[in-house]
């Protein structure tokens, strides 16, 4: 193997950078050249792909999103397409390939391995929502991003005793929420993998003020419902005041926490050393502190599971 390429695609992640930095480092070090290419799938398809040496890595581990782009492009489930895309990896001699995204941009991956372009997957998204990994890059700073925003929320709630129903991201994983709820302490946590019952939640609330609380906050995972049609779904069981905020795409954004960088820094490092071991249509994961792989096929036959211990614990901890 003499050259790799590298690229971002799906919703961008914080600590994508360190990942395309430690690929990079990590490839140079053992002899292996390494093309960027721009624009996901997008840009592999239209040729944006450009030699990377270790600076053009330099000063980018502490910054947010990905300065190798991403974008959606549904026309990568194409077959004709992909062939587009093997045609400009052979053409800049790239003989395996690096994708950070998520579980979209794993399809996408293992379609170039079935094509005998060993392709692996790093695990790169907010939404912490892929089989067989702990932990996705981006994780951990889109929680700390939301934790600090429902903070903020949570001054202005308890001026004017009101409730926040708060939505955060995840598409339709709940892990975000549920994390985020725990650590702001919140009154009520709605996912799409649970049960919930609006009403008991508003009675819940109420209690709250009987009991002397002077705010409320529920954290609303988005794939449960839009935060205004919930808050106001909750004012029809409630006599408190009540708002809806949906923090939305701050979340993607921003300086990737320590946790971020180092998981993508490990990861990264461990995708090239399964390349050069000749292996394809990986995926790899942190599963209990381990880095390990699995076969990019079993990923779409399992269900990520989140640690809905959590859940349980914050209806004990919102009393
Ligand atoms: P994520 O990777 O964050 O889940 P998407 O679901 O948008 O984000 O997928 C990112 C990209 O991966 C898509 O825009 C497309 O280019 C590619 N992709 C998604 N699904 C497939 C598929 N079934 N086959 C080939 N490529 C795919
Ligand atoms: O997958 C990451 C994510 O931010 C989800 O949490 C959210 O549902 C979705 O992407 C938003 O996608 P878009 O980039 O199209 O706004």
């Amino acid at each position: 193997m003499k050259r790799i390429g590298i690229l971002t695609s799906g919703g961008d992640a914080p600590g994508m950078n360190a990942a395309i930095r430690a690929v990079t480092r990590t490839a140079l070090a053992n002899g292996i050249e390494v093309c960027g290419i721009r624009y996901g799938y997008a840009g592999l398809v239209a040729g944006d792909i450009f030699q990377m040496t270790s600076e053009t890595v330099a000063d980018k581990i502490s910054r947010g999103g990905t300065f190798l782009y991403s974008a959606r492009f549904p026309e990568f489930k194409e077959e004709e397409v992909q062939l587009k895309g093997i045609e400009q990896l052979k053409k800049h001699g790239i003989d395996a390939l690096v994708v950070i995204g998520g579980d979209g941009s794993y399809h996408g991956a293992l379609k170039l391995t079935s094509h005998g372009y060993n392709a692996i997957g790093l695990p790169g998204s907010i939404d912490n929502d892929i089989p067989y990994t702990d932990y996705t890059i981006g994780f951990d700073t889109a929680c700390n991003t939301a934790m600090e925003a429902i903070d903020k929320i949570r001054d202005t709630a308890t001026s004017h005793q009101r409730v926040f129903v708060v939505n955060v991201m995840g598409r339709d994983c709940g892990d975000i929420a549920m994390h985020v709820g725990v650590a702001t302490g919140a009154d009520a946590i709605v996912i799409p993998e649970e049960p919930y019952d609006i009403k008991e939640i508003a009675e819940n609330l109420k209690q709250g003020f009987a009991n002397g609380k002077k705010h409320g906050i529920v954290v609303l995972a988005e794939g449960v419902m839009d935060a205004e049609k919930f808050k106001d779904e909750l004012l029809k069981y409630g006599d408190f005041d009540a708002r809806a905020n949906v923090l939305g795409h701050m979340q993607r954004g921003g300086s990737p926490t320590m946790r971020d960088r180092v998981v993508a820094s490990e990861m990264g490092a461990y995708a090239v050393k399964l390349l050069l071991e000749g292996k394809g249509g990986l995926a790899v994961g942190m599963e209990n502190n381990k880095l390990t792989h699995h076969d990019i096929l079993d990923l779409f036959d399992a269900k990520h599971h989140g640690n809905y211990a959590l859940y349980s614990l914050n209806k004990d901890l919102a009393k």
